[in-house]
């Protein structure tokens, strides 16, 4: 059977890494595309050179022509300016629209039957934004965020209870943005509910700190954004498609009758397997978690308003 073939746009951080992750769990050949002549090139290089160390088996090429991405069965679209310090997801809109266009149309064109992944933030209006270029079906396309924003706020609680990560099942709904929805309701440690281990003040500030996680790390680096967590996340929606696991995961997904939001790209849970998003799992939420829910794909339908008039 013929190795899945991934191709990576952008070699930058979140890119390089997640090439990274995706060889040492032998999902497939790897194709590395950057704007920046030889970068993609020498990351692959040193990728295929740690091979015999790591013991993976992959072909990993890096490149500037999007002719060597043909074919893909997975194309992910981490092309885009990160921010630095004092600045929001959303003050990057402009600039990445314009990359994410033009990636975008490289990529449908060479990969018509791809599942694309996107990372490029602000990531619920650059899912749009794809969608709009691609005309792909809303299954074939989705974001990656949800996993990375449970991923920190299931780390958060780890450390709290002084617990193993794997203990932690949580839910994360809405936008990759401030406004995100993580639900302490949905929350267990070992299947007992997590109220019943944290204060209701302790469970709020693992809230916050989830919602400013990935400004925290921006303060820290003063140079650009996290990769190693958004990397590990987008490989993991990269397997669940790649072996069709069906694992439910949060992501940004469409949806249009479902939570009545009216076509949008949003984070929920979602089936993730070989058809890309298979199902949308709609969650019971109270009257204030759909207040929350509200206003946060009220933030995303601004953004994508934005993109519309960009594109
Ligand atoms: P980076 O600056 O390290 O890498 C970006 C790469 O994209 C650079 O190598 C650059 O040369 C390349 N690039 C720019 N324009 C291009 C084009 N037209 N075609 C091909 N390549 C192009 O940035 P990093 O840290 O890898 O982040 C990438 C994007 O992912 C940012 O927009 C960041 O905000 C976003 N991000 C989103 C996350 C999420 O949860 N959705 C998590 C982490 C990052
Ligand atoms: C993060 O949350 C940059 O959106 C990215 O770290």
């Amino acid at each position: 059977m013929a190795r899945a073939k991934i191709s990576i746009i952008g070699a930058g951080n979140v890119g390089a890494s997640t090439a990274c992750w995706a060889a040492a769990k032998e999902l497939g050949d790897l194709v590395l595309v950057d704007v920046v002549e030889g970068l993609a090139a020498g990351k692959a290089l040193d990728l295929t050179q740690a091979g015999p160390i790591e013991r993976y088996d992959a072909k990993i090429s890096g490149t500037t022509e999007y002719a060597e991405t043909a074919d893909s069965d997975i194309v992910i679209i981490t092309a885009g300016l990160p921010r630095k310090p004092g600045m929001s997801r959303d003050d990057l809109l402009a600039k990445n629209v314009a990359i994410v266009r033009e990636v975008t149309a490289q990529v449908s064109k060479y990969s018509p039957d791809a599942i694309l992944i996107v990372v490029a933030n602000p990531l619920d209006a650059m899912v749009h934004a794809a969608h709009k270029v691609s005309g792909f079906d809303t299954k074939r396309l989705m974001g990656m965020a949800g996993i990375l924003d449970i991923s920190r706020y299931r780390a958060f609680i780890a450390m709290e209870l002084n617990v193993s990560v794997e203990d932690i099942n949580a839910l994360l709904m809405g936008g990759h943005g401030d406004d995100m929805v993580p639900l302490p309701r949905y929350t267990s440690v070992a299947g007992i509910p997590l109220s019943e281990l944290l204060s209701a003040e302790k469970i709020e500030a693992i809230v916050q700190r989830t919602r400013d996680g990935g400004a925290e790390i921006v303060s820290l680096l003063k140079t650009g954004s996290a990769y190693y967590a958004p990397s590990a996340a987008v490989v993991q929606m990269a397997e669940a498609v790649l072996k069709d696991k069906k694992r439910i995961l949060p992501c940004a997904a469409y949806c249009d009758k479902e939570y009545a939001v009216g076509g949008y790209f949003v984070g929920t849970p979602a089936v993730l397997g070989a058809q890309g998003v298979e199902k949308v799992i709609e969650v019971k939420l109270s009257d204030p978690e759909r207040k929350l829910f509200e206003a946060s794909v009220a933030h995303v339908k601004e953004l994508a308003a934005q993109v519309d008039k960009l594109l």
